[in-house]
């Protein structure tokens, strides 16, 4: 894609899933040599190391691999990220793309200094040392909470709740505090929200390079049961799509929106039960039967969780499917008008890429998987 700029572009979050495709998109794209990823390390080279293997993983051409250089890397961490302060990089940078942060459903002491302070703070220090024409922030579309009624199709707002109460766990409320602190704080900044919903897989790759969230569908099928109802909806995207709408909020020379969801949108969510017929076909088996659970009865489920997945810690299962059976029960999909009229197509629905999800990762344990999100 042509481009009139050549100014830097700073990613952090490269050695994630979605930083790390978005990097990839953006060598796609040939803006590799434009990026100045922040990474943390030891050093440059150990640095730079995790990042070039997690961009293989996610499918960088060997060609834009050979082309990201060691200078390319900014070293810092979240806990000091204002050691960037000096660099002489920083006056090239024209666009910012924070992806880095604790993105955990599990607590963590350090969630708002990492999640919330460490982003004000670099937002600080780009308007003050480099020329920046935008910043895009990658929020997440569940900064909505959990106060509106299940099933509902949560439109974009500014207004996002503050109390901790309103939230099923520390990180979505961290980020909705993040959004409104760049605001606030940084009222000049060239903001732009972008807010994933649920980002499982990878169109070509499957869950390859990333099985995050993908297990949870696996488990609750191994089990026969869940505590969503199967007509409920689950709004996913796959992150390579993702990286794609990232990438055109980031370099389009026109940009208006300040705020979009990037999601399925209520038409191209999927309902518990295709998601489940398409993994019974993508296994040659039937559907599952499910037996439909409310969360305080989930402990009824450990002798199946031993007996059935006996790789898994099942005390750690049953956190994680109290913790992301919650979000399930919500039945939330997130409006994407504004997405489509700022021209970015809307994503595959998850029932059509599943299988390869299925098939990529299917000799991988359940409790392999999960590792992805219990870090
Ligand atoms: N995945 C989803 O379903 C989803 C949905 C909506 C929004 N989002 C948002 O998308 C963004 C990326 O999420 P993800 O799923 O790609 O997460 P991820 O795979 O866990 O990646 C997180 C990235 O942040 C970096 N990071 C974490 N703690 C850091 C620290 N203390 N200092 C420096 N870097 C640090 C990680 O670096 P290391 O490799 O050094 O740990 C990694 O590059 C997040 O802002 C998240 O809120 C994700």
């Amino acid at each position: 894609m042509a481009n009139e700029h050549d100014d830097l572009i700073l990613l952090t979050g490269a050695t994630g899933f979605l930083g790390g495709a978005v990097a990839v998109e953006l060598m796609r794209q040939r803006q590799g040599d434009r990026l100045l990823l922040m990474v943390r390390g030891a050093d440059a080279a150990s640095a730079y190391a995790r990042v070039t293997s997690q961009l293989r993983r996610l499918g960088a051409p060997e060609e834009s691999l050979r082309r990201l250089r060691p200078a390319q890397i900014l070293l810092a961490s979240l806990e000091r990220v204002e050691s960037i302060a000096g660099d002489t990089r920083l006056a090239r940078v024209g666009v910012a793309i924070h992806c880095a942060a604790h993105a955990s459903f599990t607590a963590h002491p350090a969630m708002g200094a990492l999640n919330v302070d460490a982003s004000v703070i670099l937002a600080h220090l780009l308007q003050r040392y480099a020329p920046l024409r935008r910043f895009v922030y990658i929020g997440t579309a569940m900064a909505c909470g959990n106060r509106q009624p299940a099933g509902s199709d949560i439109s974009e707002s500014a207004a996002l709740p503050l109390d901790e109460r309103a939230h099923l766990v520390p990180y979505t409320h961290s980020k909705a505090v993040c959004e409104l602190l760049l605001r606030k704080m940084a009222p000049a900044l060239p903001l732009v929200v972008l807010r994933p919903s649920i980002v499982v897989g990878h169109t070509r790759l499957g869950c390859a390079p990333s099985a995050s969230i993908y297990w949870v569908f696996r488990a609750w099928r191994a089990l026969g049961a869940s505590v969503a109802e199967l007509r409920q909806k689950i709004d996913v995207v796959p992150v390579d799509w993702c990286a794609a709408a990232v990438a055109a909020a980031a370099l389009r020379p026109e940009w208006k929106h300040e705020l979009l969801h990037l999601s399925a949108g209520a038409q191209r969510s999927c309902s518990f039960a295709d998601i489940d017929a398409e993994l019974a076909r993508a296994a040659g088996e039937s559907p599952g039967a499910y037996g439909i659970l409310p969360p305080e009865r989930l402990p009824e489920l450990l002798p199946r969780i031993r007996e059935r997945l006996p790789d898994c810690n099942p005390r750690l299962m049953l956190r994680a499917l109290r913790l992301y059976g919650g979000f399930a029960r919500l039945g939330y999909t997130f409006d994407n008008r504004a997405m489509q009229e700022a021209g970015i197509p809307p994503p595959p629905p998850l029932t059509r890429y599943i299988g390869l999800c299925a098939q990529s990762v299917a000799h991988q344990p359940v409790s392999q998987q999960m590792a992805w999100d219990f870090k």
